[in-house]
């Protein structure tokens, strides 16, 4: 069996345990989606939402990208977002980071990835930028590492208040609240870093008006 060959099985044995043990599954979830999360991770293979938050499909609604970024350009994302938050109606939005990011590991380094790989990274170096005097006062590489991975969870979620997407949102709907978690490889666990609720500060340049 070639490696592709075994992800159909696989998905073939999956499909039959899921109807055995919920056969009304399929039925439900073909005809309506109705997560109440959307998810903005690392494309890493190692963090899959569902997995290791221990939901089914149906329960979250999903970007990734590397290193989670938040980019106020990024189309892809804010379409994302705006059909996640004014029609699924979701009330969590979580951007969930995690520790040993290879992402943030080459946004730390000065290696050139080519034009593209840099432009997305350039993103990452602009938040080490902004904290750099805390980072840099950090001898140890891995833990300076770990701490952008914060940092930039941090900054990823405030750039998600700066958005009129979720301005609107909060006046009008009171929500949806925003998250910022850190996922670690070594033990499976997730670590809350930040919580911004309806009505939490924004710095005023990026408030809009009559939304
Ligand atoms: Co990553």
């Amino acid at each position: 069996m070639t490696p592709y060959e075994k992800l159909l099985a696989g998905n073939k044995a999956w499909a039959k345990k899921q109807q055995a043990d919920d056969p009304a599954f399929f039925d439900r979830l073909s005809s309506i989606q109705t997560p109440d999360f959307l998810w903005i991770g690392c494309s890493d293979s190692r963090v899959p939402a569902d997995k290791i938050t221990g939901t089914q499909p149906g329960e979250i609604f999903v970007h990734r990208n590397i290193a989670n970024m938040v980019v106020h350009t990024d189309v892809n994302l804010l379409s994302v977002l705006d059909f996640a938050v004014n029609h699924l109606k979701i009330n969590h939005v979580i951007v969930c980071g995690h520790y040993g990011c290879g992402g943030i590991k080459a946004a730390m380094s000065n290696i050139d990835y080519k034009p593209v790989l840099n432009m997305w990274l350039r993103n990452i170096k602009d938040v080490y930028h902004d904290y750099r005097d805390e980072l840099n006062a950090i001898a140890d590489e891995e833990l300076r590492a770990d701490r952008l991975v914060e940092l930039n969870v941090h900054e990823q979620v405030t750039h998600l208040s700066q958005t009129s997407i979720i301005q609107r949102a909060w006046q009008h709907d009171n929500g949806p609240h925003l998250h910022g978690w850190v996922y670690r490889l070594k033990d499976g666990l997730i670590k809350p870093v930040l919580e911004m609720l309806p009505g939490s500060a924004i710095d005023p340049l990026y408030i809009y008006e009559d939304l």
